[in-house]
């Protein structure tokens, strides 16, 4: 759904002709109302401006809270029942101002930032030791964005972990190219931001969520003293399934990292103060 008429409508039909070659059957309607989105069992929210070159995420707040608000009381009129999947940056405060405007149970209200901040990792390292993508499990936590908090220690290949495969330089230089990874896109397209790599992580997320998988993911989520950290939405594994955040899987995190991680729940809190929703009707 979106608010230019045709670009949905077209896209759909791009996306639908390609199910022969792609061998896939399902339905797709592109749509320029909420109407036909009704009683959506997933909605993933994109809308928003997006960054261009020299921009942090966070400088996204003012413009794409009124929208992110807007949308998400639309998306909650026509589907009470659903589960969203945030995108929109700076994503752990939209995903915040999504829980406080829906008033959905915390569970339904979910941000995509470890999935693809850890497929980044994990594309850097597998091309650093030539090895599989598919036997990298990366550990990413904390905001989706300059404060993220990569953890190479909990960051594995095949079970060894990464501060045993790589000097502890290099392992810099990777967590450095993750966490500035958007940015680089951003820089790079001028007017785009990353487009591939997000869809593929928010299909990820939203395929656990629709077949149930009890997929355990690093997603945006409230914290309600997980981790020692009260009100306010960070990337944590979660367990995702049916009913969207199942579980908030609680890592032993060293001193080190748990400080890193309360620092990024801190910054968010700056941007969440920002939006003086407590000032609001939101
Ligand atoms: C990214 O990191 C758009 O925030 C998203 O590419």
């Amino acid at each position: 759904m979106d608010i230019v008429p045709g670009l949905p409508q077209g896209k759909a039909l791009d996306i639908l002709q390609s199910a022969p070659t792609l061998n896939f059957d399902t339905s797709i309607m592109g749509t320029n109302s909420y109407q036909e989105t009704a009683g959506s069992e997933v909605v993933i929210i994109t809308a928003g401006l997006f960054r261009t070159p020299g921009m942090t995420r966070d400088e996204l707040l003012l413009a794409n809270m009124k929208i992110v608000a807007e949308v998400t009381s639309n998306v909650v009129s026509y589907s009470p029942e659903c589960i969203i999947i945030m995108v929109t940056n700076p994503l752990d405060a939209m995903t915040y101002l999504a829980i406080q405007t829906s008033k959905f149970p915390r569970n339904r209200v979910i941000g995509l930032s470890g999935v693809l901040d850890g497929a980044r990792l994990s594309s850097f390292i597998a091309a650093e030791l030539k090895v599989s993508v598919a036997d990298i499990s990366a550990c990413v936590l904390g905001a989706h964005g300059r404060d993220m908090v990569v953890i190479p220690r909990l960051t594995t290949v095949k079970g060894t972990p990464l501060t045993k495969l790589l000097p502890q330089e290099t392992i810099d230089k990777l967590v450095e190219h993750t966490i500035l990874g958007g940015r680089e896109i951003v820089d790079l397209l001028k007017t785009g931001s990353a487009f591939y790599a997000p869809s593929a992580a928010v299909a990820r997320m939203a395929e656990a969520i629709v077949l149930d998988k009890k997929e355990i993911l690093p997603c945006a989520a409230y914290l309600q003293g997980e981790y020692g950290i009260k009100d306010t939405v960070i990337g944590v594994p979660v367990r995702l399934g049916k009913s969207g955040i199942e579980q908030i899987i609680e890592l032993e995190l060293t001193t080190e990292e748990k400080q890193a991680l309360n620092n990024s729940a801190e910054a968010v809190r700056k941007l969440v103060k920002a939006m003086k929703l407590d000032q609001k009707e939101v």
